[in-house]
This record gives C-alpha cells, sequence and structure tokens, in this order.
C-alpha cells in the first residue's frame, strides 16, 4: 500500500485516485502523522503531496524528517519536491512571478536508469504548473530530469536513496502523461504488483466486516443508491443471514425504481424486508413547501420506518452504511468511524445505540461502481445518477402531491430515456464489467423538475392553462460545480414534443441552462 502525505493542496485526493488506477491501494494521511504510525503501516511506497504553503513560512507544515530514513521510496509532487529540497540540503526560491498554467518539459539528455520516472516521456509534452516557489538547486545526490522555460528543475531523483519529485502536478488531467509518473514511480521503481482489484476489494472488506461484526446481527438501509447496495451486498457475504436488509419505499422514487431495486436484490439471496410507506410519507408532506421543512419530514419519517421494522427483527447490534472515502477524508477523522449526514440513515445509530459498520469507507465512488458490477449488481444501479435522498419532494417545488408527483415521474422518465438514447447514438456506454475502461459521460446528471407554475397555451382549437416541466442535465466531475449540458436542439426539441404529447397536463417545457454557480444542480 502506498501513503500519500497531505500538505493541505485541493488536488489530494486526486493523487490518492490516481494511485488506486495504477491497482495499488493508497491511503491520504494527515502531514503531522508520527513517522512511527507510518511505519507501523507498512507502506510500500509514499507521496508527498502538493500544499498552498511555501518551506519558509515560520508554520509550513513539515513531515517528520526521520521520514526520508524510513528506505521507502518517496515521490513529491510541487510542496512535496520543495520540502524534499529544503530538507534535503537543497535550495528553494520564491519564483520571480507564481506559474500557473502549462507548460513544455524539457528532459535533461544523459539521465539513463536515474530518470526512470519520466519514462514514457518527450521533450515537448505538457505538463500542470501551479507554484509560488521552485527548487533553484537540487540537494547532494540528487540529479536533474527536467526542465520547462520557467523553472530549472521540474523533476529530480536521487535513485540510490529512492528518492523522487516533480514540481509539476501528474494527478491533474491537464498532464496529459500524468498517468505514467504514478505507473513509473510506483510499478517500475518501488515494485509494487497491481492487486487493488475490484475482486481483491471485495474480499477485504468483507474480512474486515467480518472481524468488526464477529456473530453479531447487523441492519441496513437500502436507498436505491449504489452505495448503500453495495455496503449491504458486502455484509452479506461477510454474515449471511445475519444482516436484515430493510427497503423503506417512500413513494418520492423514479418511474420503476422501487421494482428495479428489489427485482436486484431478490436474486442475490439477501434478507429484504420491504416497507412501502408511500402513504404515510404524503401525508406528512401535504401542504409543506419549504425545502428544507421537506427533507426534514423525509428524513423523520424514514427514521420512524425503519426503527419500526428494526424492533419487528429483534436484536441488533450493528447498521451497515455505506460512507465513502472522500467523506473520511474530509471529516478529517483519522481512526475514529465517522457518520455521514445522510439524510435517512443520520441519527439512527445514535437512537437505537447501534455501533456503525462501514464497508466502503476506503472507497472512492468509481470503484464502488466497479465493485458493485464485481457482486453482480445490474448496470442500471451501478451506474445510477445520483438522487437526493428526499427523492421527488425536493424536485417538485411547492406542496408535494400524488398527482404531480404522477405527472413529474412520467415527465423524468422521458428525460431520461431520450438522453440516455442520445448518449447511446453519441458511442457513449458505461462498462458491463468492472475490469472496463470508463470514458467520462458527455451528460453527469440529467431530469425533470417540476415547478409550482401554471402558464397559457392552446391545444386543438381550445386554450389549456397547464404544468411546465423544467429539463435539467449537467456536466460535471464532482458536482462542486457544473456546467449545464449543450445538448443538441433535435434532442431538445424531441423531449419537449414527447413531454407534453404523453404526460397529461403539461403543455410547456423549459431548459434549465444555469451553471452551479449560481445555481445548484437541484432547485431545491
Ligand atoms: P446540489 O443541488 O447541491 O447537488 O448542487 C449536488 C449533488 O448532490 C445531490 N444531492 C443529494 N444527494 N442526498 C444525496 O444523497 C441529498 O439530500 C442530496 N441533495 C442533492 C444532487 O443530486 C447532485 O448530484
Amino acid at each position: 500500500m502506498v501513503i500519500v502525505i497531505d500538505f493541505g493542496a485541493q488536488y489530494n485526493q486526486l493523487i490518492a485516485r490516481r494511485v488506486r488506477e495504477t491497482q495499488v491501494f493508497s491511503e491520504l494521511l494527515p502531514f503531522d502523522t508520527p513517522v512511527e504510525e507510518i511505519r507501523r503501516r507498512q507502506p510500500q511506497a509514499i507521496i508527498l503531496s502538493g500544499g498552498p504553503a511555501s518551506v519558509y513560512d515560520p508554520c509550513a507544515p513539515q513531515p517528520d524528517p526521520a521520514l526520508f530514513d524510513l528506505g521507502v521510496p518517496i515521490l513529491g509532487i510541487c510542496y512535496g519536491m520543495q520540502l524534499m529540497a529544503h530538507m534535503l540540503g537543497g535550495t528553494v526560491r520564491r519564483a520571480e512571478r507564481r506559474e500557473y498554467g502549462p507548460a513544455e518539459l524539457k528532459l535533461a539528455a544523459g539521465t539513463g536508469m536515474d530518470g526512470r520516472l519520466l519514462d514514457g516521456f518527450e521533450s515537448g509534452n505538457r505538463v500542470w504548473m501551479s507554484h509560488g516557489d521552485l527548487v533553484l538547486t537540487a540537494p547532494p545526490g540528487f540529479s536533474v530530469l527536467a526542465s520547462t522555460a520557467n523553472t530549472p528543475i521540474a523533476a529530480m531523483a536521487d535513485p540510490a536513496r529512492r528518492l523522487y519529485a516533480v514540481q509539476f502536478h501528474p494527478e491533474v488531467s491537464h498532464t496529459p502523461l500524468g498517468k505514467l509518473v504514478f505507473e513509473n514511480f510506483l510499478h517500475k521503481i518501488a515494485g509494487l504488483g497491481r492487486d487493488w482489484t475490484p475482486a481483491s476489494i471485495v474480499s477485504t472488506a468483507v474480512a474486515s466486516v467480518q472481524r468488526e461484526v464477529g456473530d453479531g446481527q447487523a441492519i441496513v438501509a437500502l436507498s436505491g443508491g449504489v452505495d448503500s447496495a453495495v455496503a449491504a451486498l458486502i455484509a452479506h457475504r461477510a454474515i449471511g443471514d445475519r444482516l436484515h436488509a430493510i427497503f423503506v419505499d417512500h413513494g418520492l422514487l423514479r418511474e420503476h425504481e422501487a421494482e428495479e431495486v428489489q427485482e436486484a436484490f431478490r436474486r442475490t439471496g439477501l434478507r429484504l424486508t420491504v416497507v412501502d410507506a408511500s402513504q404515510r410519507f404524503l401525508e406528512k408532506l401535504a401542504g409543506v413547501r419549504d425545502p428544507e421543512k421537506k427533507r426534514r419530514i423525509v428524513g423523520r419519517e424514514f427514521i420512524k420506518a425503519f426503527e419500526e421494522k428494526a424492533r419487528e427483527i429483534g436484536r441488533v447490534d450493528y447498521l451497515v452504511q455505506g460512507t465513502l472515502y472522500p467523506d473520511v477524508i474530509e471529516s478529517g477523522s483519522r481512526t475514529a468511524a465517522v457518520i455521514k449526514t445522510h439524510h435517512n440513515v443520520g441519527g439512527l445509530p445514535k437512537r437505537m445505540r447501534l455501533r456503525v459498520v462501514e464497508p466502503l469507507r476506503y472507497l472512492f465512488k468509481d470503484e464502488v461502481r466497479r465493485v458493485a458490477l464485481e457482486l453482480g449488481l445490474p448496470p442500471a444501479i451501478a451506474w445510477r445518477q445520483p438522487f437526493p435522498g428526499p427523492g421527488l419532494a425536493v424536485r417538485i417545488i411547492g406542496a408535494v402531491t400524488a398527482e404531480k408527483l404522477a405527472v413529474l415521474r412520467r415527465a423524468d422518465a422521458i428525460v431520461r430515456a431520450e438522453i440516455d438514447r442520445y448518449m447511446k447514438d453519441t458511442g457513449f456506454s458505461f462498462p458491463a464489467k468492472s475490469a472496463e475502461g470508463l470514458q467520462s459521460p458527455p451528460v453527469s446528471q440529467y431530469f425533470a423538475v417540476l415547478p409550482d407554475l401554471r402558464s397559457v397555451g392552446v391545444m386543438g382549437d381550445s386554450r389549456t392553462y397547464g404544468r411546465t416541466i423544467v429539463i435539467r442535465a449537467v456536466t460535471t466531475d464532482d458536482f462542486m460545480t457544473a456546467d449545464w449540458t449543450r445538448l443538441p436542439a433535435d434532442l431538445l426539441a424531441r423531449m419537449s414534443a414527447r413531454i407534453t404529447n404523453e404526460v397529461p397536463g403539461v403543455n410547456r417545457v423549459v431548459y434549465d441552462i444555469t451553471p452551479k454557480p449560481p445555481g445548484t444542480v437541484e432547485w431545491e
């Protein structure tokens, strides 16, 4: 396994992900993790991340110098390279001006085996720079592997001590050959194998749930999303029938979604209890217009419905949750289990005095999707779009009613079917097997919204006063920011025609052209 030491750069999770993409397990640890703790974990390689500080800042984050004596191969990136230079006897200077953007790499001649870090690169290759300081002279023992017009040392190495560093950012997509730096460092230099595969992820997670739960009883809430589905299946492999899965159908799901989830699980042998609570949710939501209130009501009712069912099951000690690695990292916690404040299970463990088990706490989302395929879940669940916990309640603006739910469900199904078809026609498909590669989908999330609005229209010879449907389609890497997708006009026209023809009561369709920020992806 590889430890990525975090010096606070924006892109650090990306480094851990790039390492995982070369099929090596990686963990992100804070810069002040004691060196004994690092040694105890027996990493086979260490990466020092970038960060916003300058090595000369009075409170610049620094690792324990003993790190360099562990005998483990180390790769420094950006600030990580400057630290290496500074701590090992080189010099670091403030650059005349901050360099931010693309640069052309110039490889040093005659580096031979020393230059293995940049195997596959050629002079002229583009790399991404983002730094205010630079390394002026390399520490004793190091040779310079490459430079750029503004950066005399863009990469350096001391192969005898297996210390390597790059000033540019190999983790970002703006460095097109960046992946090679990780491949070369991890596989050629550190000699690591490729054993972080969906199959090994499953067996590691299963063993860890077995250790944690022992002969206890556990419960899991299925939401319809991929995270809770995978967490449940892993726990099921680990403890068999001592796991009870509960699926609360709050009646706010998309068309056919509840059936799809039940069908997918029926074949797995998981003990699944379905609670149809849709009537109860509708009653509680009646007349409620405030988005936050809706969210609170759905959350509260969900917990109630879940608890009632759990009581029938009897003794339960553990709650299995699908918390992912980014939530664990972002909580800033190193060892304590962190509970994702997901609307539907937040608050549950405490109320029911349950201990939390998180089989996915080391996984990124794309890894969970591949594990889903590995576990035999259908691609429709493995690649399911993000969907808010409160479901369609937050895509109906104003009060939720059964009639509005029916309108939105139908319109949403048309939007999704048409955009799915468009993506397929453009040659895009989601992998059906865990080992297949994935290009980013041209549209990241797409759905319909029902605003609280009526407008005048005409149908045949008569005036109509009908509902409006909003189409929302966004393209994004991380959902923190997003742009509206430039869908072809023909596709928009087809969706508009189908919705107004096929969904009774709708006489107008509009397309939301707001990026995030200033909008959010969802309307509530
Ligand atoms: P916003 O609307 O904040 O959404 O731009 C960003 C992403 O998060 C999803 N989302 C949720 N996911 N529970 C979830 O699990 C929620 O309550 C929730 N609200 C928004 C949203 O669909 C988008 O992908």
